[in-house]
């Protein structure tokens, strides 16, 4: 009788902007699924007003948040407590709250891994692997990348001194050469791309050249939309064996949060197969 009569456990995510957000749809298929009862919220904060959010929901009875763009490197410093990945990547998304305590942990680049390896059967392990970025994203799934050991790893960037921040930061996880957009146009076609820029966020195309896509290449966008993202389409222009948009990467990294707070792992394929219904 008394568990009746207990609220639901409040999440929430917090970014700016969110009210696009899939992650309300996706936990609350999770939480339907598992039998739970949670309620998630969507948190529009600002940089100034982001710690005021944070600490205020888990004041207010909340017992954990997801962290969207920008605030995923500003959230690395609230926490008291930080999971491995979220270490590496100096960047957390999954927050949770026990009393006053915060605890970061970061499940984006498990995510993306998962949805790769696992759901689109593209293994990393021997492959030669590019990934085009240097920001937040890159920094969330180069950990797992590594890990995997690639022949080859290569991170291409705008602006090489960012690339070659990354190489410091990750320098004792394993090697990765890092070279600027200029230089793509002399290696190559590679089996993994990996788009982890945010010019197609913004409708800018970004700059790659098409001899880094061949027939057996696969091209993974970390971003997605629902009109589909200027990269996929580049990339099928290009010939790509697959290209694919980072929908499953989505629900991979929510389940993982979802398992970190509630104990239990959610089966991601019924909530992935319902949003790429959405996109078809
Ligand atoms: P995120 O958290 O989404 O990674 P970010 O940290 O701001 O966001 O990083 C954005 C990434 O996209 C950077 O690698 C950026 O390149 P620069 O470091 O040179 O700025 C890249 N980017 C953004 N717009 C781009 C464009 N039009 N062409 C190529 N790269 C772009």
């Amino acid at each position: 009788m008394q568990d009746e009569m207990k609220p639901a456990d409040r999440y929430a995510l917090v970014g700016h902007p969110v009210e696009h957000s899939r992650s309300p749809l996706i936990h609350r298929l999770f939480a339907r699924q598992v039998g739970h009862d949670l309620t998630y919220e969507l948190i529009d904060a600002s940089e100034e007003e982001l710690e005021a959010a944070v600490r205020g929901f888990a004041a207010a009875g909340g017992k954990g948040m997801n962290v969207t763009v920008p605030h995923k490197e500003a959230v690395f410093r609230l926490a008291d407590e930080l999971g491995e990945a979220a270490t590496t990547a100096q960047a957390v998304n999954t927050l949770s709250f026990s009393g006053s305590r915060i605890r970061g942990d970061n499940t984006d680049g498990l995510g993306f891994l998962r949805d790769l390896t696992r759901n689109k059967g593209q293994a990393v392990a021997g492959q030669r692997v590019l990934v085009l970025g240097a920001g937040g994203a890159t920094r969330g799934v180069l950990g797992p990348l590594i890990a995997e050991r690639p022949r080859e790893l290569i991170v291409a960037n705008r602006t090489l001194e960012r690339a070659e921040q990354l190489a410091r930061i990750f320098a004792d996880r394993g090697l990765f050469k890092v070279c600027a957009f200029e230089e793509l146009e002399s290696l190559g076609a590679f089996d993994l791309l990996v788009n982890a820029t945010s010019a197609g966020l913004k409708g800018e195309q970004p700059p790659f050249p098409g001899s880094l896509v061949g027939t057996q290449t696969f091209c993974y966008d970390l971003s997605y939309s629902l009109k589909g993202t200027p990269f996929v389409a580049w990339a099928e222009q290009h010939g790509a064996g697959r290209a694919v948009q980072g929908w499953g990467m989505l629900v991979e990294q929510a389940a993982e949060s979802f398992r970190i707070w509630r104990g239990i792992m959610p089966d991601t394929a019924p909530i992935l197969a319902q949003l790429e219904q959405l996109t078809a």
